[in-house]
């Protein structure tokens, strides 16, 4: 079965996928969506009230219906919570629904964009940057599993410059049953 033409990024929080993620809709002329935001509209609430609530199983189920969702349609750009990797079915999913950019970034950069955060509630603890780094070692892996494209988004690019190399790529890599 042939891949379906969307192209979604994953990573890390705070290595920029919804940031990126419009500056690469606005070139390829494609609608952006972000599952994290998407989840919350259907919801009717907001990320850390699903967590209280529901608690992060709660969130990771709602997560994965967004994703069946979206996986299903054509020419979107998609920027992903960071763990929608964590589950074995949204990792198959995600294979099959364009193709994948890993944005990567290290701990430092990661930090640097979140630590005034607090929509984010993993990072709610005495200690954020320790648990950037437990998340870091435990899904860069998966991260690269599902990626077919890993960019690097540290500081020194822009985030236009770094949406137009992955477009370049796009455009290099696209399948030929695709392509016209
Ligand atoms: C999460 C990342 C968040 C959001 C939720 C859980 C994670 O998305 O989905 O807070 O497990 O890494 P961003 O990566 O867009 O911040």
């Amino acid at each position: 079965m042939s891949r379906v033409d969307n192209l979604v990024l994953v990573g890390l929080m705070g290595a920029g996928k919804t940031t990126v993620g419009r500056q690469l809709a606005q070139i390829l002329k494609w609608p952006f969506l972000d599952t994290d935001q998407v989840l919350e509209e259907r919801c009717g609430a907001d990320i850390p009230w699903i967590f209280d609530i529901e608690g992060e199983a709660g969130f990771r189920r709602r997560e994965t219906e967004v994703l069946a969702d979206l996986s299903g349609r054509a020419q979107l750009v998609i920027a992903t919570g960071g763990g929608i990797v964590l589950a074995e079915q949204n990792r198959a999913m995600l294979r099959q629904c364009g193709m994948v950019v890993y944005l990567a970034a290290d701990v430092e950069q990661l930090f640097a964009r979140v630590a005034h955060d607090t929509h984010r509630p993993l990072l709610q603890v005495a200690d954020p940057r320790a648990v950037l780094r437990k998340l870091l070692l435990e899904r860069e892996p998966l991260y690269r599993e599902v990626a077919s494209l890993v960019i690097s988004a540290d500081r020194q690019r822009s985030p236009r410059a770094v949406a137009e190399q992955i477009a370049d790529e796009y455009h290099r890599n696209r399948p030929a049953e695709l392509a016209g």
